[in-house]
């Protein structure tokens, strides 16, 4: 069986940080999504896997993935020329795929759980067209949404509907027979442009195949949005985060909970209270950290508390009595001006937001 992961697309709901990097490669808990999305495939006994990549963002994600041998795959990069729909991705892969069942999986997408036994159910069941992954959500409008029956069949699947028949949301990974390339060849553009993976299994089920489903027990991230990236580092953190120590602490300096600590980074007269992860090579001196928070590679933070946060790599936070709830991009320094009359000093780029406290 062989594996697709969608990392094309536009992200343009990531902005301001998907100008700058795809949003395949943001980080959770210091690690690219798409890190996490290569190993569930791996995990499940697939490691012949296709990437979609897009003309903007393609090299950026060959560079981090690879030739895939350190996640033990064997990875091949697909471009697509725009992003014209899920369905369309897996057209392009055609000739990848080569008449091969697979397992297509979207580079943004984190579930809690190994997929392991739905491919192996899956694959044990010849004569099934077809099988998604589900997860009961409170909105179902936001998603892609399925009709099941009582036979466990999926009867009707719906991109967005305003009036959801069911509260269950396909999570983004999907098992396919080749027919679901004829399927793609009979369907239309959406009115939103884009050729619909919905589509193309409701058409599976019109020429007769059958598509089962599998539910999601664990927990599911869409990383849509400053707020649900905050919530999978925090998911994350709490579920997966194992305590290493590669860097130094000093004696001044204070750890509890479960706290990562990078090679080469340095914690001096600083309080970090887990889970925390802190990356290779920052520097954090006279400052408190955690719980709940994700330091990126070569971060500076000195004399400033910060608190269920995300900063990504070779930022620095400088004199900041205290963050959180925060996420910051890369390269970006924050840091108390010359005052004059209290008067804020910024230059912030396109899409940012910037909350100030109202004390
Ligand atoms: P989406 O989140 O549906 O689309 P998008 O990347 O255009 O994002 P946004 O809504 O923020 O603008 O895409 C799901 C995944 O599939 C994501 O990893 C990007 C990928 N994708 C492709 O590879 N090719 C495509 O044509 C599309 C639409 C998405």
């Amino acid at each position: 069986m062989k594996g697709l992961i969608l990392a094309g697309g536009s992200g343009t709901r990531l902005r301001p940080l998907t100008y700058t990097g795809a949003k395949q490669l943001v980080p959770v808990a210091n690690r690219p999504i798409l890190f996490y999305v290569v190993d569930n495939l791996v995990g499940a006994g697939i490691t012949d896997i296709g990437v979609i990549i897009a003309p903007e963002t393609g090299a950026e994600i060959k560079a981090a993935l690879g030739d895939g041998s350190r996640f033990g795959a064997n990875l091949s990069y697909i471009p697509q020329d725009r992003p014209a729909g899920l369905a369309h991705a897996v057209a392009t892969a055609e000739p990848f795929l080569r008449g091969s069942e697979f397992c297509m999986y979207l580079g943004d997408n984190l579930i809690g759980m190994p997929i392991r036994d739905a491919v192996s159910t899956f694959r044990s069941n010849p004569d099934v067209a077809a099988a998604v992954l589900l997860k009961e959500v409170p909105n179902p409008s936001s998603f892609g949404v399925a009709e099941v029956d009582a036979n466990g069949h999926v009867v009707r699947l719906v991109e967005k509907p305003k009036e959801p028949r069911s509260n269950l949301a396909l999570v983004g990974i999907y098992l396919f027979r080749p027919i679901i390339f004829d399927a793609i060849a009979k369907i239309q553009p959406s009115p939103r442009g884009e050729l619909e993976i919905t589509d193309a299994i409701s058409k599976v089920i019109e020429l007769g195949g059958r598509v089962d489903f599998g539910r999601v027990t664990s927990w599911w991230l869409d990383t849509g949005k400053k707020d649900d990236l905050l919530l999978a580092n925090d998911t994350v953190l709490d579920d997966w985060l194992e305590s290493a120590q590669e860097g130094d602490v000093d004696q001044a300096s204070r750890i509890s909970g479960r706290v990562k600590i990078g090679k080469g980074a340095r914690v001096e007269r600083s309080i970090i209270r887990g889970p925390v992860v802190i990356g290779d090579g920052a520097v954090v001196s006279h400052s408190r950290i955690g719980p709940f928070t994700a330091i990126g590679d070569r971060v500076s933070i000195s004399r400033s508390t910060v608190e269920h946060s995300v900063i990504m790599q070779d930022s620095s936070i400088v004199d900041i009595a205290r963050l959180e709830d925060s996420l910051i991009g890369k390269r970006v320094a924050v840091k108390p001006g010359a005052s004059r009359h209290g008067a804020l000093s910024l230059m912030v780029g396109d899409d940012c937001v910037v909350e100030l406290s109202s004390d």
